[in-house]
């Protein structure tokens, strides 16, 4: 092997990290999360969903697993972060929230010194990490969404919505420098209103944002979407067919054609890294 292919095996091993935030609460995220996940990793990918509503954190029940343990155990010291993994659909890896830390920020310095050791101990050589916001547009939201590759915005088809989205993709662009962000409209009849809606956006952001924004596709409106949370399964899984897990499908296939940005952003290590320090580098408005 030589050196050039050993540069392009360690460039293809490269976590990229995935960040699903909304600003409103209920449009999607974990949905979307859960789906693009077992998608990719359908695909051969290794991925990893990172629970980051740490207070109210739900994937788990969305996909029908019964963590006993969560990130909490991690950060007392009882459990490695193996031992708290928990295995999804085609074999993703979910990292659940607890109920007993309420954010990151909380937590001292013996709780991140744990949480570092335990993901520079973790040999998971993961392609994805996906990671699940809370609703909202502070805190750890927007301390994930800063460190992550990429950020998807989801947004459904009212006004709140409409409006969060654009508060989250304003705040992260006027106080962080973010420049780029990926809409995913959600809850859609078809793919014209997710245009429309991403004009929306794109209209104003253009006028008052020094931004760019890219649609990454849309996600119909579907029953068997509400089906399959009832039945606590991902819809990719129980109703492949549908319109829905079709559009999961094919948002799969473009995450996987995104170009790697240029920098360390996004690398795992990279994440953690910024995620922990978020204390020191938030404003303190
Ligand atoms: N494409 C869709 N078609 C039909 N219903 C949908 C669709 N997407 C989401 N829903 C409905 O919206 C509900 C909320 O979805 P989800 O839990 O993924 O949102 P969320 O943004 O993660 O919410 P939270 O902000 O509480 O974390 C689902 O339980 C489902 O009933
Ligand atoms: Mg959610």
């Amino acid at each position: 092997m030589d050196q050039a292919e050993g540069l392009r095996r360690l460039h293809r091993r490269a976590t990229r990290v995935i960040a699903v935030a909304s600003g409103k609460g209920g449009v999607g995220k974990t949905n979307v999360v859960a789906n693009l996940a077992i998608s990719l990793a359908r695909s051969g990918h290794r991925v990893m969903v990172l629970d980051a509503d740490l207070g109210l954190g739900n994937i788990d029940i969305l996909l029908g697993l019964a963590p006993r343990y969560n990130i909490s155990h991690v950060l007392s010291g009882e459990k490695t972060l193996r031992q708290v993994l928990v295995r999804g659909p085609q074999d993703i890896w979910v990292l659940p929230a607890s109920s007993g830390v309420s954010a990151m920020a909380e937590l001292d310095a013996r709780g991140r010194s744990r949480l570092i050791d335990a993901v520079s101990a973790i040999d998971l050589q993961l392609d994805f990490l996906l990671v699940d916001c809370a609703a909202g547009i502070a805190g750890d939201v927007l301390t994930f969404s800063r460190a992550a590759q990429e950020l998807i915005v989801v947004l459904s088809n009212e006004p709140a919505s409409v409006a969060d989205a654009y508060a989250l993709i304003k705040v992260l662009s006027t106080q962080y420098g973010q420049r780029r962000f990926r809409l995913l409209p959600n809850m859609v009849r078809d793919a014209r209103e997710g245009q429309a809606l991403f004009a929306k956006i794109a209209g104003v952001s253009d006028r008052y944002l020094d931004v760019s924004l890219d649609l990454a596709g849309s996600i119909p409106l579907d029953a068997a979407l509400r089906s399959a949370v009832r039945a606590q399964r991902a819809v990719v899984e129980s109703a492949p067919d549908s319109a829905a897990a079709r559009a999961f499908a094919s948002l799969a296939e473009r995450v996987q054609a995104w170009p790697l940005p240029d920098g360390a952003g996004g690398q795992l290590e990279f994440f953690m890294a910024q995620w922990l320090q978020a204390d020191a580098a938030a404003p303190s408005a």
